[in-house]
């Protein structure tokens, strides 16, 4: 093999590698998810394993974690799909609250579907959180109520 064709064979193994990693997912958002884990944990009464896939690991990426998508070509996470978390009514169903805060690592989120939780209101957004690419946000089976949906702090347009 001639010098030209291994240094394309490098070139081809280098873009490889770095588009597989670039698919692993973003060190901000792996650690943003490993946080939003501990809050939800620490509110939980579990007795089965929580979020197993959501754990901290050098190969692969939170790509791969249960209720997570990313996109494929940013490698951004772009869905939560955290709805009913509380699988087995475990969550202080209606006394707890949510600290949107741990929501801002994510800031390609398109999709935010955080229904039949029980969250009562919001935590942290003492800083606006700013998700600008929110497209749905589902708040539906949350012991919300209006006042509490608009406390001040931008998620997508919308007041939280
Ligand atoms: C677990 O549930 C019990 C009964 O609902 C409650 O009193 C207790 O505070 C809960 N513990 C946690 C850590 O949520
Ligand atoms: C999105 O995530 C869900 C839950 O992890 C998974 O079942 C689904 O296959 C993912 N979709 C795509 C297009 O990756
Ligand atoms: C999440 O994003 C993927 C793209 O990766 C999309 O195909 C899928 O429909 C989305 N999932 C949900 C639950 O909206
Ligand atoms: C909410 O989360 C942020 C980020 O982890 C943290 O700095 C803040 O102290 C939390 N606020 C509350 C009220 O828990
Ligand atoms: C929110 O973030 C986007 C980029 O992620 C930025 O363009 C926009 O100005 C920010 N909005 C506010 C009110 O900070
Ligand atoms: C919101 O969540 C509820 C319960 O998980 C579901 O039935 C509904 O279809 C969702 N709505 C949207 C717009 O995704
Ligand atoms: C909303 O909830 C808060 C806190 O629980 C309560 O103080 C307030 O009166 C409620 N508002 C309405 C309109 O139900």
């Amino acid at each position: 093999m001639g010098w030209p064709s291994v240094k394309s064979l490098l070139w081809s193994l280098l873009l490889f590698v770095q588009i597989h990693e670039h698919r692993a997912c973003i060190e901000e958002e792996r650690m943003g998810l490993l946080e939003l884990k501990a809050f939800l944990k620490s509110h939980t009464n579990y007795t089965k394993p929580f979020l197993p896939t959501w754990v901290y690991e050098t190969k692969g990426g939170c790509c791969r974690w249960e209720r997570v998508n990313c996109s494929t070509t940013t490698g951004h996470v772009i869905n939560l799909t955290l709805s009913n978390i509380n699988e087995e009514n475990l969550y202080l169903k209606g006394t707890w609250f949510l600290n949107v805060s741990l929501l801002q690592p994510f800031k390609q989120l398109r999709i935010l579907d955080l229904s039949e939780n029980g969250i009562a209101g919001w935590l942290g957004n003492e800083e606006p959180v700013n998700l600008s690419n929110l497209e749905v946000l589902n708040l539906s089976g949350n012991h919300l109520n209006g006042s509490l949906l608009f406390k001040g702090g931008l998620l997508g347009g919308l007041y939280m």
